[in-house]
């Protein structure tokens, strides 16, 4: 079979740790290999996959660095049948197109779920704490106390809510808790109370909360639900977190929420599209705590998508069923509620 993969490139040093690569390509080389297989392994999105369309019969990326399986793509891969995420969420394969050209999506749910949920508090804390500011000033050669204390706060007693409460939200939430926060949620599937978080309605949700941190996946309804609307809605002062995905959230619109203030900061490490472009107006809008697309890929991620992708290639030349977490799409249906809920 013919198997396409799409991997950052190996550049500079000091990356000899990192598997999710062009050069280690998380262990796929060898794997394959020993299999009879042949592995085309791919950098750049845009250039390089629409060579490969015509013949490829598995196509491999991680959400980090996605090759975009658009509709028009899925239409001129006759050959294709097996979608693999080397990661968690699968928005970067256009899934109706997907469900009409029998192809199946798989990803590695689970693989690191713990490493978003913790970079979720990290960003929380940087903002809440001011620690822009004051890092700021450390490394500038300043020691301005009165402006940033003027705006640094206690994480306690904050209400913190969390839209999207699945794996990595209720991980949020249990790591949260000694903080000794009020943490509510709002998720169409988890409509009760749970993990010590209180279910309130969407709109609730964004009228009350001090924090809101984003954990739902990229769907037809959250899709820019983040939008000047829901924004302008929020808490003056508030924060927004978003370790969800770049599109949930309106680009412009955020930035000018913050720029006006009401809006205090922003932070996440999602982007739309990816890479980010260089000139992307959230890499320079103020109070911001951006980062590349990294909290799913801590070195331990890694290791766990590296299984988990092999487990699924395994699966699928053995023919056995896949694991049920891991199916998004399947049999001409999308099969993960968490893609359907509404
Ligand atoms: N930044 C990263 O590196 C990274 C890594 C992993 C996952 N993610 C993103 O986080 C998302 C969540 O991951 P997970 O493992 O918790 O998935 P999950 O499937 O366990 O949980 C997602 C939850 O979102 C809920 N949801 C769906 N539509 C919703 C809506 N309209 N409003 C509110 N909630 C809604 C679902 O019901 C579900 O409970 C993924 O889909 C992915 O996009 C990002």
């Amino acid at each position: 079979m013919k198997i396409v993969a799409l991997f950052p490139e190996t550049s500079g040093s000091g990356t000899e740790n990192q598997l999710l690569n062009t050069e280690k390509a998380i262990g796929l080389k060898p794997f394959l290999q020993e299999k009879g297989h042949e592995l085309v392994i791919l950098n750049d999105n845009e250039k390089d996959l629409n060579a490969h369309l015509a013949d490829m019969d598995v196509v491999i990326s991680a959400p980090f660095y996605p090759a975009y399986m658009t509709k028009e793509r899925l239409n001129n891969a006759p050959n294709l049948k097996l979608a693999i995420t080397a990661g968690v969420g699968s928005d970067h394969v256009d899934l109706d197109a997907a469900v009409k050209n029998e192809v199946t999506v798989v990803e590695v749910t689970g693989s690191n779920t713990v490493s978003v949920a913790e970079h979720a508090v990290m960003d929380i804390l940087i903002l809440l704490r001011n620690f822009l500011e004051g890092h700021r000033q450390a490394e500038e050669g300043e020691w301005n106390l009165s402006q940033v204390g003027n705006d640094a706060h206690d994480l306690q007693h904050k209400t913190v809510g969390i839209f999207g409460f699945g794996r990595i939200g209720q991980l949020v939430a249990e790591r949260l808790a000694p903080f000794d926060v009020t943490l509510q949620h709002y998720d169409p599937m988890n409509q009760k109370d749970m993990k010590g978080s209180t279910f309130v309605p969407f709109d609730k949700l964004v009228k009350t909360s001090d924090v809101i941190t984003i954990h739902a996946p990229l769907t037809h309804s959250t899709d820019n639900l983040f939008d000047k609307e829901v924004l302008s809605q929020m808490k003056e002062g508030s924060y927004l977190i978003n370790t969800a995905r770049g599109k949930i959230v309106n680009t412009d619109d955020v930035k000018e929420m913050i720029e006006s203030n009401h809006i205090q900061g922003y932070a996440g490490d999602v982007w739309y599209p990816q890479p980010a472009p260089s000139d992307h107006p959230w890499r320079t809008m103020p109070r911001q705590a951006m980062t590349v697309h990294y909290s799913g890929m801590t070195l331990e991620a890694q290791a766990r998508i590296e299984e988990g992708v092999k487990d699924i290639l395994t699966r699928f030349f053995e023919e056995k069923p896949f694991q049920e977490k891991d199916v998004i799409v399947d049999g001409g249906k999308i099969a993960s509620s968490s893609y359907t809920a509404e």
